[in-house]
């Protein structure tokens, strides 16, 4: 047998019998345990931002995808409509991290538009359109940075979700980009 060395090693984990009884107190707290390092009701409020920008995004991608006209529409119109779904997943997945942390997702449309760090703008013809998607776009990209340093490896799942949705907000902007060249704009 190899020697075991695991019990020299310098702990880092509170020991089981605490972790037991910590468990078990505030129960109701759900995923919230004593180790969540970072303070709910801020979290919760910036994911209320965060999900007021999604649903703004999916109403404008939506705008854009049904009044998308002209020479290039069909594919724009895809991108569009691509957009808005998975800004809708966006949404539902920072909804359901809200809930987790004992919070209210906001989904009252009163005030929506100003919770929203992103705007809603119809656009005028198509590269308008791509224009203004790729501004909020950059609007969501910064945000998401921030929050993310903010929230650093105090609460590394929403962390981890907001990484992901980030990653995804970049390929967004990309893809506006691109179309923009093609049109030649
Ligand atoms: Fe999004
Ligand atoms: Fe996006």
């Amino acid at each position: 047998m190899p020697e075991n060395t695991a019990g020299n090693a310098t702990p880092f984990l509170t020991d089981v019998a605490t972790l037991r009884e910590r468990a078990r107190k505030h129960m109701d707290a759900g995923a919230v345990t004593a180790n969540y390092g970072a303070d709910p009701a801020v979290v919760v409020k910036v994911l209320n931002e965060a999900l007021a920008t999604e649903i703004v995004c999916v109403l404008r991608y939506k705008r854009h995808y049904f009044t998308a006209s002209g020479i290039n529409a069909q594919a724009v119109a895809a991108e569009f409509l691509q957009h808005a779904n998975e800004e809708q997943q966006h949404a539902d997945q920072i909804a359901a991290r809200i809930v987790q942390l004992n919070g209210e997702p906001n989904l009252n449309p009163e005030g929506l538009t100003s919770r929203s760090h992103a705007e809603y703008v119809e656009g005028e013809d198509l590269i308008d359109m791509i224009k203004e998607d790729l501004v909020a776009e950059r609007i969501a990209i910064d945000s998401y940075r921030e929050m993310i340093n903010y929230i650093g490896d105090k609460d590394t799942t929403t962390k981890r979700m907001l990484e992901g949705i980030l990653a995804m907000e970049e390929e967004h902007a990309d893809d506006l980009v691109g179309l923009l060249e093609e049109m030649d704009k």
